[in-house]
Formats: C-alpha cells, structure tokens, sequence
C-alpha cells in the first residue's frame, strides 16, 4: 500500500500532468510560429511546479522545497524537504518531443524517503518508497539482469552548446563505444534512470546534473535492486549531480571504464 506522502506526490503530479498535456499540444502549433515556443515554454515550467508545490503545500505545509525554478522556499525548515523537477527533459518538451517526466522526491533528515516519476504524456508512473520496492504503475519493478556490458543498452546525455565537459565526454565514449550492445540519449536524466529501473536500459551514467533531475532516481533504481552511485563510486559525488547506475555487474563493470577518465579530468 502506498503511503499517504506516496499519495500526495502522485497527485500532485498528476494535477499537474493536466495541464502539462494540454501545453504540449498547443506546443505543435508554437513550433511553426515566429517567436517560436522558447517563452511559451519557460512559463509552462513555472506554472507547472506552481501547481506541484501548491499540491504539496497543502498536504505538507511545514516541508521545503528544493526545485528547479525556485529554489529553497520555506528554507528554515531543512529536515524535510521535496526535490522537484517540474519539466525534466524541457528541450524535448520544447520541441514537441514527448520524452520527458515531473521527478518529486521527499526527503526526510537527510534521508531520500520517496521518489515519483511521472511522464505525463505516456502515462507511465515509476515510484518508490524506502525499503518498500519500486513500482511502475501497479507492478513491481526489478533492474535488467543482464551481467556483461557487451548485452547491455547504456544511456548518457551529451554536451552540448553551453553545456558539459565534451573532452571529458568523448573520452569516455572511447572506452564504452567498442563495450557495449548500444547506447541512447533520451533527453531526460529522470526518465533515464527510471527506465533504467524498470530494466529498459541496462545502466545510465552522466555528469554534471542537478539534484532534481536524479534524486527520485536514485530511490527508484535502489528499490527496484540498482546500484547507483557518482562516478567516483562516492555517494558524496552522486549528491554533486554526478551519476553512474545499474546492477551490481553493470555497474562496477561501467565504473571500472570510466571513473579513471573522469578522475584526470576532475
Ligand atoms: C536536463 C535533462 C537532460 C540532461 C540535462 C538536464 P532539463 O534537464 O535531464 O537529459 O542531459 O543535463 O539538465 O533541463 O530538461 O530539466
Ligand atoms: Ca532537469
């Protein structure tokens, strides 16, 4: 039985979800149109974690926040807190590509508590709660057996324009490229780890994110079985945005090619 704290992040991303839908399909019309969706899109990220966090308020006024476009609200209280990333995968969103999810975790003493993933427009719900396992929907969700890096589907994100080490990144393609069955770039580190969760890929790793785009990620992939630590293999790493996951083998198979990388570049 989900908890009712479980509860309220659901809802919350589910109120949210509604209008969410309905600004992705006035997206299409954005695409064609002079000033593009780039403003349209922005406003839709903020009003969306608006709904979130007035959801959540309701249910837990006394919590904080940690969230992409506002940061630390209700900050005197630190011991509980909700991680919010109200758009993670906002580029795709932007370009009327469905691939990207609302990602709330709660927090409770330091402690990742919850974790929700919802992607509004495939309906696919990911949720964990400590020490109770990960669902998606109504089922159980375990990570992908698979033991050799040479059957596994790894996914990443790619620097890009303003963004990312690419030195540091093509380095670390050298060594995964000639290792692996495949390797994916989705667009949205939150869905990324979930799938990795529910076993659709077989390990993830990226540098560089913020705490909202993986903190219920990581609830999610340790309940459904995953390891996932940063990229040192610390949890201290991990908490700077720095994100490598999988099973147990996956993972130290994929840490063991490229922590050393990142190490000379960090
Ligand atoms: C981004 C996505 C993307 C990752 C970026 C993130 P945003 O979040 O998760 O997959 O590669 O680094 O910043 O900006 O779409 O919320
Ligand atoms: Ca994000």
């Amino acid at each position: 039985m989900p908890s009712a704290l479980l509860n309220v992040m659901v809802n919350a991303a589910k109120k949210a979800s509604v209008k969410i839908r309905r600004d992705f399909n006035e997206l299409e019309n954005l695409q064609v149109s002079v000033k593009g969706p780039g403003d349209f899109v922005t406003s839709a990220d903020i009003r969306t974690q608006k709904i979130i966090i007035d959801e959540l308020t309701k249910a837990k006024p006394d919590w904080s926040f940690f969230a992409e476009e506002k940061q630390n609200s209700n900050a005197n209280n630190s011991k509980n807190r909700f991680i919010i990333d109200p758009i993670d995968g906002t580029t795709n969103f932007l370009h009327g590509n469905p691939n990207f999810a609302i990602s709330i975790a709660a927090e409770v003493e330091n402690r990742l508590e919850a974790g929700i993933i919802y992607s509004p427009v495939y309906d696919e719900l990911f949720f964990a709660e400590r020490g109770k396992g990960a669902f998606f929907n109504d089922r159980r969700l375990r990570v992908a057996q698979r033991k050799k890096l040479s059957e596994s589907i790894v996914v990443t994100g790619i620097p890009h324009l303003g963004r990312g080490n690419k030195d540091q990144f093509i380095k670390e393609m050298e060594e995964i490229i000639p290792e692996v069955s495949g390797i994916r770039r989705s667009g949205s580190a939150a869905l990324d780890l979930a799938w990795v969760a529910a076993g659709r890929y077989d390990a993830y790793w990226e540098t560089g994110l913020s705490l909202w785009d993986i903190a219920a990620g990581i609830i999610i992939i340790r309940e459904a079985g995953g390891v996932v630590t940063g990229i040192d293999g610390s949890e201290k790493d991990l908490y700077n945005g720095n994100v490598i996951a999988g099973n147990d083998k996956i993972h130290e198979n994929l840490l063991k090619k490229i922590k050393n990388i990142y190490l000379q570049d960090n």
